[in-house]
Parts: C-alpha cells; structure tokens; sequence
C-alpha cells in the first residue's frame, strides 16, 4: 500500500502550491533571481510556486527550515554561494549543506561590483582604496550577514586591503541598498542584480566589477584586476535545491521545470539586462549541483580559514 501511494503522490505531483524558500530579505539579488524561475516554473508546473523570504544568519536560518521541510517537493530552496561557505562558518548548523539536501541544478552565476553611496569623494577604485585606509575607523561596509555573498566579497576585499572595516549586518542587500542610497552606509560589494539599475540611474557609485572580465551591461567600470587589486575574483553561483528525501521522480520534474524557466526568454532577457544569463542546461541538473557543491565548500574552506573568519 505505502509504494502505491508513494507512486500516486509521485504521479500527481505537484498537488499544491509550491512554496521556494529564499534565506534572505525580499527586493534583494537572491529574491529577484528566484521570482523570476519561480514565475516561469509555475506556468510549466502548472501550480503556483510562490516565493517565501526566510532571512537571518547569511541565509542558515532558511536553510534550517528546509531543510526540515515535508521532503514531498512543495518545499524548494532557492541559495547561493553562501551555501557552501556557511559549512565553515557556522561550526553549529542544525543541517548539513549536503545530506540534509536533495540539489535540483544550477541556476545562475552573478558578477559583483563594489558601489559605494553617490557622495562619496573618491574618484575612481585606487582613491577609494586609500579614502577607505585614512577612514578606516570612520567607513561602513553593508553586508547580509555572516555566510552572504556580499560578506564574503567584503571578506575577501578586506584581506586583499590588509584593512578591517566596520561592517553593518541587513537581513539583505536589498535593505542594505535602501540605507546605501540614503548614505545611512558607505559602501558595499553586491550583485548586479540589485545594483545595475541603482548604477545606471546615478543613485550609487560604481569603482569595479568582481569578474575576470568586463560585465557587458557594465561596460564602462574596469574589473577589479584593471582597477588595481589584483586576483580578486568573485562570482555568486545560484543553486535550486529540495529537502533529503525528495522522491527521484519529483526531482526530475523540478529540474526539468527549471531547465525550461533557464531557455525562457522573458528570464533570459531580464537575466541579460541584470547582468547575468542563465547556466548551460547541463548544468541546471542535480549532478551537476551536487558535484559543483562539493567543490565549492572544499575551496572556500581554506580560504576562510586563513582569514580567520567565523560566525559563532
Ligand atoms: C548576499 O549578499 O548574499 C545577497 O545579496 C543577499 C540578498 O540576496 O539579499
């Protein structure tokens, strides 16, 4: 009887609203991301798939309720980078970035640039460095939190500076960019996603995108690299995930949905006009999550490490 119905439940899913948990604030770079799959995968599935922002704790807190979430495949998680950073970050996590996780596919990689409020003196990415040295009793950073992408890239930027800033922790950078316009916060490193069109209007100043290379609907701000801080790369890759348990044939069928949501043109041209474009379809599946996963944790881990930084 159980097999029967695991099979029917299989068979008839999805049979309710899905619900995509996002571990940050709404109106930021993780949210936008997953509005926009989440639209498309409710026309392919043919139920809602609403967005729920679950924030707090660099996007552990989300983590943990889904990861404790009924595994029927209603339940899906929309993360970022911060997934395979939070394992050594957080030395006391309720779940496991891996076991306690069924991964769905890759959705997005997103370039970060270093923007800083309109006002600031600084004329370029080499005098910000040295404004931000003399100042750096006075600056303030704004991230989403130990475990975020923009605290990680502010990890990063500060090891690269040799100089430790304040930072001010926002359940998101989409709150964050509301206190950066009003000059309540000096600068941040975020995801062109949420800063493009602030970039583009004059509302925040851009110093450099974190890419190898120039961002095209960025054209005009120099790399990190050109700007004068060598090696210091940064990109924020997106995963879709479900809960540990999630039967195989739901899985398929939301890595499926996902595949067609990344060849949608309204998400392809949205992606495009925020500064990013959905992954190759090879890699929107659960092997190529799972695989990318793993080596993402076991390559930030040193490097977190060596920076000596931790959340509890
Ligand atoms: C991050 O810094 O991890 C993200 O910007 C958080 C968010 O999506 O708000």
């Amino acid at each position: 009887l159980v097999v029967g119905t695991m099979a029917h439940a299989q068979s008839n899913y999805p049979s309710k609203t899905i619900t995509m948990i996002v571990p940050f604030a709404a109106g930021g770079p993780t949210d936008t991301v997953a509005r926009l799959i989440a639209q498309s995968m409710t026309k392919t599935l043919n139920q809602q798939v609403i967005v729920e922002n679950v924030a707090g704790a660099g996007g552990t807190i989300g983590a943990a309720r889904v990861a404790r979430s009924d595994p029927d495949g209603h339940t899906l998680f929309l993360h970022h980078i911060g997934h395979s950073t939070a394992p050594t970050l957080y030395r006391k996590l309720t779940y496991n970035s891996i076991d306690s996780f069924e991964p769905i596919g890759l959705v997005t990689d997103v370039p970060m640039t270093i923007v800083a409020r309109k006002d600031m003196p600084a004329k370029d990415f080499k005098e910000l460095l040295s404004y931000l040295k003399a100042n750096k009793t006075k600056v303030t950073y704004a991230n989403a939190g130990v475990g975020s992408a923009s605290h990680l890239c502010g990890m990063l930027f500060m090891t690269a500076i040799d100089t430790e800033l304040t930072t001010v922790p926002y359940k998101g950078t989409g709150p964050a960019m509301n206190d950066l316009l009003g000059g309540q916060v000096d600068f941040m490193c975020d995801q062109t996603t949420n800063t493009t069109s602030q970039i583009k209007s004059g509302k925040i100043k851009a110093y450099a995108v974190t890419t190898k290379t120039r961002v095209p609907s960025l054209s005009d701000i120099p790399t990190a690299n050109e700007a004068g801080l060598p090696n210091f790369e940064i990109a924020v890759w997106h995963g879709l995930y479900a809960p540990k348990g999630t039967p195989k044939p739901v899985v398929d069928k939301v890595a499926s949905a996902l595949q067609t949501a990344l060849k949608d043109t309204t998400v392809k041209q949205r992606f495009g006009e925020l500064g990013t474009e959905p992954v190759a379809a090879e890699r929107a599946t659960p092997e190529a999550l799972r695989t990318f996963l793993k080596v993402e944790i076991d390559k930030w881990s040193p490097i977190i490490k060596k920076a000596g930084v931790y959340a509890d």
